[in-house]
């Protein structure tokens, strides 16, 4: 194992990455920031200095931290944040987490501003099949104000539209830091290939709010991983992503010299409202090294198969029906179970800012902000005074090593990528309407870290917990986890009170706003 050192600095900058200028957060000076890339085991060594004019924190998204729960970097769970002028030094091993993953800030919805990068971890016996090289693609919904901004018109009474509850629409999307914006920019990102190699394509939905569809005109896209999980290869000519999930796709360069569309296609059944000038499609450009390097495409999608298995139920069908495992492991009983609902509604009352919220159960999430409480929670239920409304932790502590079952019953009109920190999950059954006890899939259950709960319907998931500390199960939306669709699990509090929590994580929250 090799120690791998970063500096990350963190500022504001006016960008234009689809023509239209825009404040952006980035991390040394670009977006997407540095690709983190390392082998399996390896330490990686991150200094994050705080340049903004607000705090913030640093999530290395889907990695366990075994042992280093406090530097998840979830601002208001395991952080108080990094005030602005301030730095602060991520250090932890890679243990088994291996394949496609993101960085990016969890201090609100910071992240929607640009701080986020791809995190790639290699291991010679990783389970996929032999490829030439490896790309990577970061995908993205773009909104041209800043997400703060679009977060209170989120939270403005009678909603976006007149109607409580319709999440902000992007203005557009890009791919690798750009996109097009009707006729203001005529840039586009591309990659130059070979042809007769197969590319490792790592795709990664850095959004907040949309699922985008990825493909490349004329080829055939293999999939091969998904969050981290090798799985057993299958065809499509598109493979949705909701944010926050990743994909490997195999593409091997097969077809004439040339020049073809990349293509990132927004989720327009997410939206709840007309919004005319969105821009519902980035694109991207493929082009043979053999080719004229200023040609542009002339192609189409490919619509003939393969694509997914018939009988689908629609685009989100790889989560649950064409996905599993190249290493097919039975889910182990559950030991432990936790019920949930998730819903989205003004809070009894009205009175509470006038928001429209999110829930889980009778809980809608707002950050913890003082020592005490940060570091030393315990029991369920925990009331931070300072927030704005009581009740803002929902904690389930888990005294003992478990595979906990977690049932989630989606009441709400949305679908909800959901993600567990520190853990990946068996995703054991989705069903259209309350859960009734379930149809389980033992045998070959997919296990990932990010998957989409469909709206009225309910998801069963199982882990294993055994990493100790303060985990969070949140949807992976920048606005509803900013309207506090999130659950805490507190697990093995015995070991995790041992912790040598540094001092300079612990003066942060006196110095934080
Ligand atoms: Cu991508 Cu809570 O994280």
């Amino acid at each position: 194992p090799t120690t791998r050192n970063y500096n990350f600095v963190l500022e504001e900058r006016t960008g234009a990455l689809d023509g239209v200028s825009k404040g952006m957060l980035v991390v040394n000076g670009v977006f997407p920031g540095p690709t983190i890339e390392v082998n399996q085991g390896d330490r990686v060594i991150v200094n994050v200095t705080n340049k903004m004019p607000n705090s913030t924190a640093v999530h290395w998204h889907g990695l366990f931290q075994r042992g280093t729960n406090y530097y998840d970097g979830t601002r208001g769970v395991t952080q108080c944040g990094i005030p602005p002028g301030e730095s602060m030094v991520y250090n932890f091993t890679l243990d088994n987490y291996v394949g496609t993953t993101w960085w990016h800030s969890h201090y609100e919805t910071q992240y929607s501003d640009g701080i986020s990068g791809a995190f790639i971890v290699h291991t010679p016996t990783e389970q996929v099949p032999a490829y030439d090289e490896d790309l990577v693609i970061q995908m993205s919904d773009l909104y041209h104000m800043w997400s703060g901004a679009v977060l209170n018109y989120y939270f403005t009474p009678g909603g976006i539209a007149g109607v409580p509850g319709n999440e902000p629409i992007p203005d557009g999307g890009t791919i690798n830091g750009i996109g097009q914006y009707g006729a203001s920019n005529s840039s586009f990102f591309n990659f130059t290939l070979e042809a007769n190699k197969t590319y490792r394509l790592r795709l990664i939905n850095t959004g907040s709010f949309v699922n985008m569809q990825f493909s490349i005109d004329n080829h055939v896209l293999t999939v091969v991983e998904a969050d981290g999980t090798a799985v057993q290869p299958f065809q499509v000519n598109s493979l949705w992503l909701t944010v926050a999930q990743r994909y490997s796709v195999l593409v091997t360069t097969n077809q004439t010299a040339g020049a073809y569309w990349m293509r990132a296609g927004l989720d327009t059944s997410s939206f709840n409202y007309p919004s005319p000038n969105t821009q519902t499609e980035v694109r991207g450009v493929i082009r043979y090294g053999t080719s004229d390097p200023n040609a542009m495409p002339n192609t189409a999608l490919l619509t003939n198969p393969p694509t997914l298995p018939a009988g689908s139920p629609g685009p989100m069908a790889v989560d649950s029906t064409a996905l599993a495992p190249a290493n097919v492991t039975a889910a182990p009983n559950a030991t432990f179970t936790s019920y949930v609902t998730v819903s989205m509604q003004y809070p009894a009352g009205q009175d509470y800012l006038g928001e429209f919220l999110a829930f889980v159960n009778s809980t809608s999430w707002a950050p913890l902000m003082n020592t005490t409480t940060l570091f030393s929670h315990t029991g369920s239920n925990l009331v931070d005074s300072s927030a704005t409304f009581n009740d803002s932790q929902l904690i389930t502590t888990i005294d003992e090593v478990n595979v906990v079952q977690l049932e989630v019953d989606n009441l709400d009109d949305s679908d909800h990528p959901f993600h567990l920190h520190g853990h990946k999950f068996w995703v054991m059954d989705i069903g259209v309407g309350r859960y009734q006890g379930g149809a389980f899939n033992n045998t070959n259950p997919m296990m990932r870290d990010t998957f989409v709960i469909p709206a009225y319907s309910h998801a069963i998931i199982r882990f294993v917990a055994d990493n100790p500390g303060f985990w969070v199960f949140h949807c992976h939306i920048a606005w509803h986890m900013a309207a506090g669709l999130l659950y805490t699990f507190n697990i093995l509090p015995s070991q995790s009170a041992n912790f040598q929590i540094p001092q300079y994580m612990i003066d942060q929250c006196t110095m934080s706003s």
